[in-house]
């Protein structure tokens, strides 16, 4: 059935009730491959809530990465895992604000109405690791819109209680869609695994990329001092607007990248170049970086082993050119350095850095704003490495500024380069 998206910002039913079906971008297994294929719109029957679970209309919604590795089906498909076997749709999307419009048995916290912005980690409540250790170590652990379906690109989103935020009153629906899930797997990175001091000295890849533009300004507000990689000076730029001392063009230093197939003398050069490059960041920083932020994965990471300081620490959450890792233990173990996994963040994270945000000192970097007919395209662009910052999709809000209800200074705009 063709699905009219003219009318995805209107609906026919009051808070509280559900139409029986809504307007969804979906993924499914067979037209796995490049996001302008994965993804097509589709009529998809409106989830009821269960017990402790929210169903929110979705305002608007924000694009990550994840949902370019779910239309490729790699490194693995995801029609695997989750509740994908019980639906056998994906519907993406670990982004949202939105309004609360039904609410399931046992939800005292939340009512229909309420203006939220949800945050994609979601743990069974039976499991105990939620009840002490953290919900990112519970075996149900999932990341909402990856590794389930009910994502934010629909109507409609289905959601656990705990992952809703009060929406920043001073943010657009837009503003406040797009930052939830890289700002958090930032701040769980710096904050809590690497203990980010003023002072500190950390080095950024990607650093003008979704994770990138939090972790800039996280360095900033906490007294520390951050050099960005980027490949264009006008995403140099940009970081610098947002606090970072300097950055670093990586197309000057393209001989560090590591493919994985270097003969011995290849390695060689390979090396000289980063030795190279880890100059640049002492002189930059006047020391060796405390922290590397790593998401980007086989291609720089014996660089960031290799520069970060004797004891200092390389938090990685990520690995975009590859997640086959080499490098040489000889600089980890003989240094004393440290190598720190980190996947998104438990809903106490979340909570206090929404709490950033809601006091301006974090802001949203939004680089486009797209209509509902643009998913596909938005991820297309993502896959290819042409945006910034972040993207965000009009849904249940039909223009930009909607939804903002006190003074404040919003997003800011990522305009280099468009
Ligand atoms: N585990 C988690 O919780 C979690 C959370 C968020 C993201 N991630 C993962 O982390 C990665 C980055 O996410 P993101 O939202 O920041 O993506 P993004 O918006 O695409 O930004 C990534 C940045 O990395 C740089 N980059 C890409 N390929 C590179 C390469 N081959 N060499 C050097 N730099 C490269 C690009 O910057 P320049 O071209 O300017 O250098 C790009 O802007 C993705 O793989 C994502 O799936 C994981």
């Amino acid at each position: 059935m063709a699905v009219d998206t003219s009318s995805v910002a209107k609906l026919d039913v009051e808070p509280g009730t559900l139409p029986e079906t809504m307007a969804a971008w979906v993924i499914r297994q067979e037209r796995e491959g490049e996001p302008k294929d994965a993804f097509q719109l589709e009529q998809i029957e409106v989830p009821e809530p269960g017990a402790f679970e929210v169903i929110v209309r979705v305002m608007a919604a924000g694009v990550n990465f994840n949902n370019v590795w779910a239309s490729l089906g790699e490194p693995v498909s995801i029609f695997g895992y989750g509740d994908h076997p019980e639906f056998g749709h994906h519907i993406g999307g670990s982004d949202a604000s939105g309004v609360v419009w039904k609410v399931g048995e046992g939800v005292t916290r939340w009512k229909v109405g309420d203006e939220v912005v949800i945050h994609c980690n979601q743990a069974s409540y039976e499991d105990v690791e939620v009840h002490g250790l953290d919900p990112m170590a519970a075996p149900s652990q999932r990341i909402w819109g990856y590794e389930t379906t009910w994502g934010s690109f629909a109507q409609f989103t289905k959601v656990q209680a705990q992952q809703l935020l009060p929406k920043p009153k001073n943010l657009s629906w837009v503003d406040s869609s797009s930052y939830g899930l890289t700002y958090f797997t930032a701040y769980r990175m710096l904050i809590d695994q690497c203990k980010l001091q003023p002072g500190h000295n950390v080095l950024i890849w990607g650093a003008a990329g979704g994770l990138g533009v939090f972790a800039v300004q996280l360095c900033k507000a906490a007294g520390a001092n951050a050099v960005g990689v980027v490949s264009s000076d006008e995403k140099g730029e940009l970081i610098k607007q947002l606090g970072a001392v300097d950055f670093i063009n990586r197309n000057e230093f393209s001989g560090m990248m590591r493919r994985g197939d270097e003969s011995p003398e290849e390695e060689k050069e390979r090396f000289g170049v980063s030795r190279a490059f880890g100059k640049r960041v002492k002189e930059i920083l006047g020391d060796a970086p405390d922290v590397v932020f790593e998401h980007v994965g086989q291609a720089t990471f014996p660089t960031s082993v290799f520069v970060v300081k004797p004891f200092g620490k390389v938090v990685i959450c990520g690995a975009t050119s590859g997640f086959n890792l080499d490098f040489d233990v000889r600089y980890l173990w003989m240094r004393q350095k440290q190598i720190i996994g980190s996947h998104f963040a438990n809903a106490y994270e979340c909570n206090r850095a929404n709490e950033l945000i809601e006091s301006g000192q974090i802001r949203p970097v939004l680089w486009r704003v797209m209509p509902f007919e643009g998913v596909a395209e938005a991820h297309q662009l993502m896959r290819e490495n042409k945006h910034q910052g972040k993207i965000a999709i009009l849904v249940g809000a039909d223009e930009e500024g909607q939804g903002k209800t006190a003074e404040g200074p919003g997003a800011i705009r990522a305009e280099v380069g468009n």
